[in-house]
Protein backbone atom coordinates (compact mmCIF):
# COMPACT_ATOMS: atom_id res chain seq x y z
CA UNK A 1 0.00 0.00 0.00
CA UNK A 2 1.35 3.57 -0.87
CA UNK A 3 0.75 5.37 2.34
CA UNK A 4 -0.63 8.79 2.35
CA UNK A 5 1.66 10.34 4.72
CA UNK A 6 4.68 9.46 6.64
CA UNK A 7 6.21 12.02 9.11
CA UNK A 8 10.40 12.38 8.74
CA UNK A 9 11.51 11.06 11.57
CA UNK A 10 15.70 10.50 11.77
CA UNK A 11 18.30 9.67 14.30
CA UNK A 12 18.45 13.25 15.63
CA UNK A 13 14.94 13.06 16.44
CA UNK A 14 14.92 10.10 18.33
CA UNK A 15 18.25 11.26 20.39
CA UNK A 16 16.52 14.62 21.08
CA UNK A 17 13.40 12.77 22.72
CA UNK A 18 15.62 10.26 24.27
CA UNK A 19 17.90 12.81 25.79
CA UNK A 20 15.19 14.42 27.62
CA UNK A 21 13.74 11.52 28.51
CA UNK A 22 17.30 10.73 30.39
CA UNK A 23 17.18 13.88 32.38
CA UNK A 24 13.17 13.27 34.07
CA UNK A 25 12.55 16.66 33.38
CA UNK A 26 9.54 16.53 30.76
CA UNK A 27 7.24 19.05 31.28
CA UNK A 28 7.51 23.14 30.14
CA UNK A 29 11.20 23.29 30.05
CA UNK A 30 13.88 24.74 28.12
CA UNK A 31 13.94 22.76 25.43
CA UNK A 32 9.67 24.11 25.26
CA UNK A 33 11.28 27.66 25.06
CA UNK A 34 13.84 26.83 23.18
CA UNK A 35 11.11 25.72 20.13
CA UNK A 36 8.97 28.92 21.22
CA UNK A 37 12.22 30.93 20.01
CA UNK A 38 12.77 28.59 16.63
CA UNK A 39 9.22 28.85 15.54
CA UNK A 40 8.98 32.80 16.36
CA UNK A 41 11.70 33.12 14.20
CA UNK A 42 10.40 30.95 11.46
CA UNK A 43 7.14 32.94 11.81
CA UNK A 44 8.80 36.21 11.67
CA UNK A 45 6.90 36.57 15.26
CA UNK A 46 8.14 38.22 18.15
CA UNK A 47 5.92 35.66 20.77
CA UNK A 48 5.45 32.15 20.46
CA UNK A 49 4.08 30.36 22.68
CA UNK A 50 4.08 26.27 22.67
CA UNK A 51 0.78 23.90 23.23
CA UNK A 52 -0.72 20.93 23.45
CA UNK A 53 -2.42 20.50 19.94
CA UNK A 54 -3.01 23.04 17.38
CA UNK A 55 -6.56 22.97 18.78
CA UNK A 56 -5.40 24.51 21.80
CA UNK A 57 -3.69 27.10 19.77
CA UNK A 58 -6.96 28.20 18.23
CA UNK A 59 -8.84 27.96 21.69
CA UNK A 60 -6.06 29.81 23.31
CA UNK A 61 -5.78 32.58 20.48
CA UNK A 62 -9.53 33.33 20.62
CA UNK A 63 -9.56 33.43 24.64
CA UNK A 64 -6.67 35.73 24.44
CA UNK A 65 -8.81 37.89 22.28
CA UNK A 66 -11.22 37.72 24.57
CA UNK A 67 -14.04 36.21 21.79
CA UNK A 68 -16.99 35.21 24.48
CA UNK A 69 -20.52 34.06 24.25
CA UNK A 70 -22.63 36.75 21.71
CA UNK A 71 -19.57 36.95 19.33
CA UNK A 72 -19.42 35.79 15.55
CA UNK A 73 -16.35 35.06 14.26
CA UNK A 74 -15.79 34.94 10.11
CA UNK A 75 -14.06 31.58 9.36
CA UNK A 76 -13.64 29.43 5.83
CA UNK A 77 -16.44 26.62 5.71
CA UNK A 78 -14.22 24.01 4.65
CA UNK A 79 -11.86 23.11 6.90
CA UNK A 80 -11.13 20.60 9.99
CA UNK A 81 -14.19 20.42 12.48
CA UNK A 82 -11.59 21.78 15.33
CA UNK A 83 -11.21 25.06 12.98
CA UNK A 84 -15.25 26.02 13.94
CA UNK A 85 -15.40 24.03 17.17
CA UNK A 86 -12.96 26.14 19.01
CA UNK A 87 -15.54 28.94 18.28
CA UNK A 88 -18.56 27.20 19.11
CA UNK A 89 -16.14 26.46 22.89
CA UNK A 90 -15.77 30.02 23.54
CA UNK A 91 -19.64 30.74 23.28
CA UNK A 92 -19.30 32.50 20.19
CA UNK A 93 -20.66 31.37 16.72
CA UNK A 94 -18.91 30.74 13.62
CA UNK A 95 -19.84 32.82 10.53
CA UNK A 96 -19.23 30.67 7.73
CA UNK A 97 -17.58 32.03 4.47
CA UNK A 98 -18.06 30.13 1.68
CA UNK A 99 -14.52 29.08 -0.25
CA UNK A 100 -12.96 29.92 -3.51
CA UNK A 101 -13.78 27.14 -6.24
CA UNK A 102 -10.10 26.55 -7.03
CA UNK A 103 -8.22 27.15 -3.67
CA UNK A 104 -10.19 25.93 -1.35
CA UNK A 105 -9.12 28.88 1.00
CA UNK A 106 -11.82 32.01 2.21
CA UNK A 107 -13.38 33.60 -0.74
CA UNK A 108 -12.49 37.08 -0.01
CA UNK A 109 -15.42 38.41 -1.89
CA UNK A 110 -18.03 36.16 0.59
CA UNK A 111 -16.14 37.74 3.41
CA UNK A 112 -16.68 41.06 2.36
CA UNK A 113 -19.90 40.49 1.85
CA UNK A 114 -20.35 38.71 5.50
CA UNK A 115 -18.48 41.60 7.17
CA UNK A 116 -21.02 43.94 5.59
CA UNK A 117 -23.99 42.76 7.37
CA UNK A 118 -22.96 40.66 10.38
CA UNK A 119 -21.23 42.27 13.71
CA UNK A 120 -17.74 39.89 13.68
CA UNK A 121 -15.06 39.91 16.72
CA UNK A 122 -12.53 38.08 15.09
CA UNK A 123 -11.47 36.58 11.35
CA UNK A 124 -10.32 33.20 11.28
CA UNK A 125 -9.08 32.48 7.59
CA UNK A 126 -7.91 29.15 7.44
CA UNK A 127 -4.55 28.42 5.11
CA UNK A 128 -6.02 24.88 3.60
CA UNK A 129 -3.41 22.27 2.95
CA UNK A 130 -0.69 24.53 3.30
CA UNK A 131 -1.62 27.07 0.67
CA UNK A 132 -2.37 30.32 1.73
CA UNK A 133 -5.71 32.31 2.13
CA UNK A 134 -5.40 35.53 0.05
CA UNK A 135 -4.31 37.49 3.11
CA UNK A 136 -4.01 40.75 1.06
CA UNK A 137 -7.24 40.78 0.92
CA UNK A 138 -8.62 39.56 4.48
CA UNK A 139 -6.31 41.86 6.12
CA UNK A 140 -7.44 44.68 4.19
CA UNK A 141 -10.98 43.96 5.17
CA UNK A 142 -10.14 42.99 8.57
CA UNK A 143 -8.44 46.45 8.89
CA UNK A 144 -11.55 48.01 7.34
CA UNK A 145 -13.85 46.85 10.04
CA UNK A 146 -11.11 47.07 12.51
CA UNK A 147 -11.22 43.42 13.39
CA UNK A 148 -8.33 41.13 14.41
CA UNK A 149 -7.25 38.13 11.92
CA UNK A 150 -6.38 34.52 13.75
CA UNK A 151 -4.95 32.57 11.28
CA UNK A 152 -5.60 28.69 11.10
CA UNK A 153 -2.28 28.34 9.91
CA UNK A 154 -2.19 24.70 10.69
CA UNK A 155 -1.12 23.04 7.73
CA UNK A 156 1.35 26.04 6.75
CA UNK A 157 4.22 26.58 9.25
CA UNK A 158 6.97 27.55 6.22
CA UNK A 159 3.91 29.09 3.66
CA UNK A 160 4.24 32.83 2.11
CA UNK A 161 1.34 34.99 0.56
CA UNK A 162 3.20 38.24 -1.17
CA UNK A 163 6.56 37.24 0.65
CA UNK A 164 4.61 37.48 3.82
CA UNK A 165 5.17 34.23 6.43
CA UNK A 166 2.26 32.13 7.52
CA UNK A 167 0.71 33.10 11.21
CA UNK A 168 1.98 36.37 11.36
CA UNK A 169 -0.91 38.13 10.87
CA UNK A 170 -0.22 41.80 9.66
CA UNK A 171 -2.73 43.64 12.02
CA UNK A 172 -3.16 44.99 15.30
CA UNK A 173 -4.13 41.87 17.65
CA UNK A 174 -2.85 39.54 15.03
CA UNK A 175 -2.12 35.64 15.96
CA UNK A 176 -1.13 32.83 13.93
CA UNK A 177 -1.79 29.29 15.07
CA UNK A 178 0.54 25.82 14.02
CA UNK A 179 -0.28 22.34 14.33
CA UNK A 180 2.65 20.17 14.88
CA UNK A 181 0.03 16.63 14.25
CA UNK A 182 2.44 14.26 12.40
CA UNK A 183 0.87 15.10 9.13
CA UNK A 184 2.33 18.31 8.69
CA UNK A 185 5.50 19.18 7.70
CA UNK A 186 7.11 19.43 11.30
CA UNK A 187 5.68 16.86 13.90
CA UNK A 188 5.99 16.70 17.61
CA UNK A 189 3.17 14.05 17.66
CA UNK A 190 0.94 16.60 19.35
CA UNK A 191 1.60 19.77 19.40
CA UNK A 192 0.59 23.35 18.35
CA UNK A 193 2.31 26.74 18.79
CA UNK A 194 0.45 30.27 18.82
CA UNK A 195 2.10 33.23 17.48
CA UNK A 196 2.01 37.27 17.48
CA UNK A 197 3.61 40.17 17.46
CA UNK A 198 1.56 41.51 20.52
CA UNK A 199 2.77 41.33 24.04
CA UNK A 200 -0.63 41.63 25.70
CA UNK A 201 -1.75 38.56 23.82
CA UNK A 202 1.35 36.51 24.43
CA UNK A 203 1.02 36.84 27.83
CA UNK A 204 -2.97 35.67 28.24
CA UNK A 205 -1.46 32.93 25.53
CA UNK A 206 0.94 32.00 28.29
CA UNK A 207 -1.24 32.54 30.92
CA UNK A 208 -4.63 30.15 29.02
CA UNK A 209 -1.89 27.55 28.66
CA UNK A 210 -0.93 26.89 32.24
CA UNK A 211 -4.29 26.88 34.98
CA UNK A 212 -4.16 31.39 34.34
CA UNK A 213 -1.08 31.45 35.89
CA UNK A 214 1.36 34.49 35.62
CA UNK A 215 4.64 34.63 34.28
CA UNK A 216 7.47 35.16 36.70
CA UNK A 217 8.84 34.99 40.18
CA UNK A 218 5.20 35.04 42.30
CA UNK A 219 2.95 32.98 41.23
CA UNK A 220 -0.81 33.96 40.59
CA UNK A 221 -3.86 33.05 38.81
CA UNK A 222 -5.75 35.73 37.27
CA UNK A 223 -7.74 33.73 35.43
CA UNK A 224 -8.95 30.62 35.02
CA UNK A 225 -6.84 28.32 32.16
CA UNK A 226 -6.06 25.07 31.19
CA UNK A 227 -3.64 22.54 30.83
CA UNK A 228 -2.39 22.74 27.23
CA UNK A 229 1.20 22.52 28.04
CA UNK A 230 3.46 21.15 25.25
CA UNK A 231 6.12 18.59 26.97
CA UNK A 232 9.50 18.87 27.07
CA UNK A 233 10.41 15.65 24.83
CA UNK A 234 8.02 17.11 22.06
CA UNK A 235 9.11 20.35 21.97
CA UNK A 236 13.01 18.60 21.83
CA UNK A 237 11.71 17.27 18.77
CA UNK A 238 10.32 20.40 17.28
CA UNK A 239 13.67 21.50 17.31
CA UNK A 240 14.94 18.95 15.30
CA UNK A 241 12.32 18.98 13.23
CA UNK A 242 12.14 22.60 12.32
CA UNK A 243 15.82 22.30 11.58
CA UNK A 244 14.36 20.37 8.93
CA UNK A 245 11.38 22.25 7.68
CA UNK A 246 13.10 23.76 4.58
CA UNK A 247 14.33 20.43 3.32
CA UNK A 248 11.16 19.09 4.23
CA UNK A 249 9.61 21.99 2.20
CA UNK A 250 11.30 21.95 -0.94
CA UNK A 251 11.01 17.42 -1.21
CA UNK A 252 6.53 18.33 -0.93
CA UNK A 253 7.22 20.99 -3.28
CA UNK A 254 9.21 18.92 -5.48
CA UNK A 255 7.03 15.80 -5.62
CA UNK A 256 3.77 18.21 -5.87
CA UNK A 257 5.75 19.49 -9.25
CA UNK A 258 6.26 15.93 -10.64
CA UNK A 259 1.88 15.15 -9.57
CA UNK A 260 1.40 18.44 -11.79
CA UNK A 261 3.47 16.97 -14.48
CA UNK A 262 1.81 13.57 -14.41
CA UNK A 263 -1.54 15.07 -14.23
CA UNK A 264 -1.54 16.80 -17.39
CA UNK A 265 -3.74 16.32 -20.25
CA UNK A 266 -5.80 14.15 -17.45
CA UNK A 267 -9.10 14.77 -16.36
CA UNK A 268 -7.54 15.43 -12.75
CA UNK A 269 -7.71 18.81 -11.96
CA UNK A 270 -4.26 19.75 -9.74
CA UNK A 271 -4.07 22.11 -6.66
CA UNK A 272 -3.86 25.79 -7.65
CA UNK A 273 -1.07 27.69 -6.36
CA UNK A 274 -1.59 31.52 -7.20
CA UNK A 275 1.53 33.72 -8.47
CA UNK A 276 1.60 35.32 -4.77
CA UNK A 277 1.75 32.02 -3.00
CA UNK A 278 4.09 29.87 -2.05
CA UNK A 279 2.30 26.57 -0.52
CA UNK A 280 4.06 23.82 1.51
CA UNK A 281 2.01 21.24 -0.39
CA UNK A 282 0.90 19.75 3.64
CA UNK A 283 -1.44 17.98 1.25
CA UNK A 284 -1.83 17.21 -2.60
CA UNK A 285 -5.79 17.32 -3.07
CA UNK A 286 -7.08 16.97 -6.88
CA UNK A 287 -9.78 17.76 -8.15
CA UNK A 288 -12.29 15.02 -9.52
CA UNK A 289 -14.15 15.29 -12.74
CA UNK A 290 -17.46 16.60 -12.27
CA UNK A 291 -19.88 13.40 -11.36
CA UNK A 292 -17.18 11.80 -9.55
CA UNK A 293 -17.55 11.14 -5.92
CA UNK A 294 -14.18 11.36 -3.24
CA UNK A 295 -16.19 8.92 -0.97
CA UNK A 296 -16.22 6.31 -4.16
CA UNK A 297 -12.55 6.84 -5.16
CA UNK A 298 -10.94 6.18 -1.70
CA UNK A 299 -12.57 2.45 -1.47
CA UNK A 300 -11.31 2.32 -5.34
CA UNK A 301 -7.95 3.42 -4.58
CA UNK A 302 -7.38 1.38 -1.81
CA UNK A 303 -8.23 -1.63 -4.25
CA UNK A 304 -5.49 -0.82 -6.63
CA UNK A 305 -3.28 -0.30 -3.71
CA UNK A 306 -3.32 3.25 -2.77
CA UNK A 307 -4.15 4.85 0.48
CA UNK A 308 -6.21 8.30 -0.23
CA UNK A 309 -8.59 10.43 1.59
CA UNK A 310 -11.01 13.48 1.25
CA UNK A 311 -9.66 16.93 1.47
CA UNK A 312 -11.27 17.98 4.45
CA UNK A 313 -14.74 18.62 5.82
CA UNK A 314 -17.56 21.02 4.86
CA UNK A 315 -18.42 22.17 8.45
CA UNK A 316 -21.53 24.00 8.26
CA UNK A 317 -23.15 20.49 7.45
CA UNK A 318 -21.81 18.71 10.02
CA UNK A 319 -24.44 17.28 12.28
CA UNK A 320 -23.49 19.55 15.25
CA UNK A 321 -23.70 22.85 13.01
CA UNK A 322 -26.44 21.74 10.60
CA UNK A 323 -28.54 21.33 13.32
CA UNK A 324 -27.95 24.20 15.36
CA UNK A 325 -27.45 26.75 13.07
CA UNK A 326 -29.99 25.07 10.21
CA UNK A 327 -28.05 25.06 7.19
CA UNK A 328 -27.93 23.50 4.36
CA UNK A 329 -26.62 22.13 0.79
CA UNK A 330 -26.42 24.79 -1.32
CA UNK A 331 -26.19 27.64 1.74
CA UNK A 332 -22.39 27.62 0.49
CA UNK A 333 -22.35 26.41 -3.05
CA UNK A 334 -18.56 26.49 -3.69
CA UNK A 335 -17.43 24.13 -0.63
CA UNK A 336 -20.52 22.28 -1.49
CA UNK A 337 -18.64 21.48 -5.02
CA UNK A 338 -14.74 21.29 -3.22
CA UNK A 339 -16.43 19.21 -0.34
CA UNK A 340 -17.31 16.25 -3.15
CA UNK A 341 -14.22 16.48 -5.54
CA UNK A 342 -11.39 16.72 -3.53
CA UNK A 343 -9.01 14.39 -2.74
CA UNK A 344 -6.21 13.63 -0.60
CA UNK A 345 -2.93 12.03 -2.72
CA UNK A 346 -0.35 10.37 -0.90
CA UNK A 347 2.67 13.01 -0.71
CA UNK A 348 5.91 12.73 1.78
CA UNK A 349 9.33 13.55 1.47
CA UNK A 350 10.61 9.92 1.04
CA UNK A 351 7.75 9.13 -1.75
CA UNK A 352 9.82 7.65 -5.26
CA UNK A 353 8.95 8.92 -8.83
CA UNK A 354 8.05 5.17 -9.10
CA UNK A 355 5.30 5.49 -6.37
CA UNK A 356 4.11 8.68 -7.70
CA UNK A 357 3.36 7.24 -10.99
CA UNK A 358 1.81 4.27 -9.90
CA UNK A 359 -0.97 7.01 -7.63
CA UNK A 360 -1.18 8.60 -11.07
CA UNK A 361 -1.83 5.94 -13.29
CA UNK A 362 -4.25 4.38 -10.14
CA UNK A 363 -6.28 7.80 -10.04
CA UNK A 364 -6.67 7.80 -13.98
CA UNK A 365 -7.87 4.31 -14.12
CA UNK A 366 -10.25 4.63 -11.33
CA UNK A 367 -11.88 7.97 -13.51
CA UNK A 368 -11.66 6.20 -16.53
CA UNK A 369 -13.50 3.27 -14.99
CA UNK A 370 -16.05 5.07 -13.38
CA UNK A 371 -16.59 6.93 -16.70
CA UNK A 372 -17.06 4.29 -18.88
CA UNK A 373 -19.71 2.64 -15.87
CA UNK A 374 -21.77 5.76 -15.87
CA UNK A 375 -21.45 5.74 -20.02
CA UNK A 376 -19.43 8.80 -20.05
CA UNK A 377 -16.72 8.80 -22.59
C1 LIG B 1 -6.98 23.53 9.36
C2 LIG B 1 -6.75 22.87 10.69
N1 LIG B 1 -7.05 23.54 11.80
C3 LIG B 1 -6.85 22.99 13.02
C4 LIG B 1 -6.32 21.74 13.16
C5 LIG B 1 -6.15 21.17 14.54
O1 LIG B 1 -4.81 20.81 14.83
P1 LIG B 1 -4.51 19.61 15.84
O2 LIG B 1 -4.84 18.33 15.17
O3 LIG B 1 -3.03 19.75 16.10
O4 LIG B 1 -5.30 19.86 17.06
C6 LIG B 1 -5.99 21.01 12.03
C7 LIG B 1 -5.43 19.66 12.18
O5 LIG B 1 -5.28 18.88 11.31
C8 LIG B 1 -6.21 21.59 10.76
O6 LIG B 1 -5.92 20.91 9.63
Amino acid sequence: MIRLSIPVIEDDDLDAVRGVLETGYLVQGRHVAEFEAAVADVAGTRHAVAVSSGTAALHVALLALGVAPGDAVATAAYSWIATANVIELCGARPLFVDVDPTTGNMSSAALERALEHTSVRAVMPVHAFGLMADMDAVNSLAAVHHIPVVEDAACALGATWSGRRAGAAHNPGGMGCFSFHPRKAVTTGEGGMVVTDDDALADAARQLRNHGQTGGTTVEFVRPGFNYRMTDFQAALGVTQLAKLDRVIAARREAAARYHGLFRGTPITPPAEPAQAQSVYQSYVVGLPDGLRNTDVVPAMRDRGVETTIGTWHMPLAAYYRDRYGHREGDFPSTDAVFVRSLTLPLYPGITPGQQEEVAAALVACVEAAAAAAGRP
